[in-house]
């Protein structure tokens, strides 16, 4: 990447009176957590419906809740890295609107970001199937210690699902209504490590430029909204955000 890339990114974020990211797994590489499509991504070793579809889980969700054990430490141990910090940062001074992420790692929140929305849902919390109740993840967690899975509800008995969106169902409902509408109304939009493939997400570049915004996208690997961005960058996320940050601050000054 280039320094007139991070100066024009900067200059297109100073510009802006609303901004907000839409990030993807890539932004948590560098917390050690896999992405799913790039070249070492979790998908090109467990095929995504036999896994992560609902009707995965709901043929056999003891042996979806072992799989998800196996996976869960590399999740719940991993840390916020730069790139979760300087979008932090940016909206702990007032450029940075709010953050739309597919990633259900929670990295965001533990970097300080307050205004997150997580339109595939959480990986820490679960939720019964049958009543609904939603259970933290310390009663899961014990369940999955005490290998008790699947891990059923406290209420009703119910079988738990992880609070996350499988393949097969429905985006939270409010949550993405929200997401359209900070979208429509932005006026710039940082895509962050996200292949731009999986709908209904990968739609709202194009409904934020539609509505006038500016795009930026930020990806190691091109993707296939590049050609309608303003300004594309083909690096790491973690250095690039953290000099973009820097560069804005230097320039506002
Ligand atoms: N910096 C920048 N980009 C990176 C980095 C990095 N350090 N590491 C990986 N990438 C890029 C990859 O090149 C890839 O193009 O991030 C992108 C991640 O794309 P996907 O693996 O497809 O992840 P995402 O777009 O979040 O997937 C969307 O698919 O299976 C579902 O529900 C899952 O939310 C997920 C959805």
């Amino acid at each position: 990447m280039s320094e007139n890339q991070i100066r024009e990114a900067a200059h297109l974020i100073l510009d802006s009176t609303s901004t907000v990211a839409l990030t993807g797994a890539g932004i948590s590489t560098e917390s050690g957590i896999p992405d799913f499509r790039g070249p070492d991504g979790l998908w090109t070793k467990v095929d995504p419906m036999k896994f992560a579809s609902i009707n995965a889980f709901l043929s056999d969700p003891k042996a979806w809740w072992e799989t998800a054990a196996q996976l869960a430490p590399t999740l719940l141990d991993a840390k916020p890295n730069a790139a979760h910090q300087a979008l932090a940062k940016l909206e702990k001074i007032g450029l940075l609107q709010c953050i739309i992420t597919q990633n259900i790692d929670g990295l965001h929140q533990r970097a300080g970001s307050q205004k997150v929305l997580e339109v595939h849902g959480n990986f820490g919390n679960a939720v019964c199937i049958v009543c609904h109740e939603r259970v933290n993840r310390r009663y899961v967690e014990r369940k999955i210690k005490k290998k008790q899975l699947p891990p059923t509800c406290p209420s009703c008995g119910g079988i738990l699902k992880i609070d996350a969106v499988l393949f097969g169902e429905a985006l939270p409902q409010e949550i993405y209504r929200h997401a359209i509408k900070v979208v429509g109304d932005c006026q710039l939009m940082i895509v962050v490590g996200s292949s731009l493939t999986v709908y209904p997400v990968a739609s709202l570049p194009n409904i934020a430029t539609q509505s006038g915004s500016k795009l930026i996208i930020l990806n190691q690997e091109p993707t296939l909204l590049d050609a309608t961005a303003d300004l594309v960058i083909h690096a790491k996320a973690g250095d690039t955000l953290t000099r973009i940050f820097d560069q804005v601050r230097r320039t506002r000054r």
